[in-house]
C-alpha cells in the first residue's frame, strides 16, 4: 500500500492508540492468567498458562518500550475487547463444574483471548511497516510468534482434555 505524506500523521495517531490499546489487553491478560493456572486441573495446561504468564510480562515490558520510543510516554489506552473476553471466561469458569469440562472452557476462553491478540499484533506490525518502523515492526512480529505458538500449544492440549472429557462422559453416561 502506498501512503501519502497527509495519510502518514494520521496512521501513527491511529498506530500509537493501537500501541496503547495493546498495553492495557496485556496488563490485563497478565492479571487474569494466575486464576486461569489456579483453575487448571490439567498439569500441562497449568504449565502452558504459566509459561504464557511469562511471556505476557515480556509483552508488556516490549509494548512499553515501543511506547516510549513512539511518544516518550508509556501510558496504556484501553482495550475494551480484552475486558469482554475476561468478563466472557470468569463466568464460563464459574458455569463448569467438572474439572475437565472446565479444562475445556479455560483452554476455549485462552483461544479467543490468543486470537484476538494475533489480530491486534498482526495490524500493529503492518502499520509499523507502512510506517517505515523496522525495528519496531520486528519487535511486533516476535510478539505475534509467541502468540500463535501459544495458541497452538492450546490446541495440542485441547485434544488429549477433550479426550478425558469424553471418556468422563461416557463412562457417566453408562454408569
Ligand atoms: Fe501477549
Amino acid at each position: 500500500m502506498k501512503l501519502f505524506s497527509e495519510n502518514i500523521e494520521d496512521l501513527r495517531t491511529l498506530y500509537v492508540a493501537g500501541l496503547k490499546k495493546a498495553l492495557d489487553m496485556e496488563q490485563k491478560i497478565t492479571k487474569a492468567l494466575p486464576t486461569m493456572i489456579e483453575k487448571s486441573t490439567d498439569s500441562q495446561l497449568a504449565a502452558a498458562f504459566r509459561n504464557h504468564l511469562t511471556e505476557t510480562q515480556g509483552h508488556v515490558a516490549k509494548v512499553q518500550s515501543l511506547l516510549r520510543e513512539a511518544t516518550g510516554d508509556d501510558s496504556a489506552g484501553t482495550c475494551k475487547a480484552i475486558s469482554a473476553l475476561i468478563t466472557e471466561a470468569e463466568d464460563n469458569i464459574k458455569d463448569a463444574a467438572d474439572p475437565s469440562i472446565r479444562d475445556i472452557t479455560l483452554i476455549a476462553s485462552a483461544q479467543q483471548v490468543e486470537h484476538h491478540e494475533i489480530a491486534v499484533y498482526g495490524t500493529l506490525r503492518s502499520w509499523a511497516e507502512l510506517l517505515g518502523q523496522d525495528g519496531a515492526a520486528n519487535t511486533l512480529e516476535t510478539i505475534l510468534e509467541e502468540e500463535k505458538k501459544a495458541d497452538e500449544l492450546l490446541t495440542a492440549i485441547s485434544d488429549t482434555v477433550n479426550t478425558t472429557a469424553e471418556t468422563r462422559t461416557a463412562y457417566s453416561a453408562r454408569a
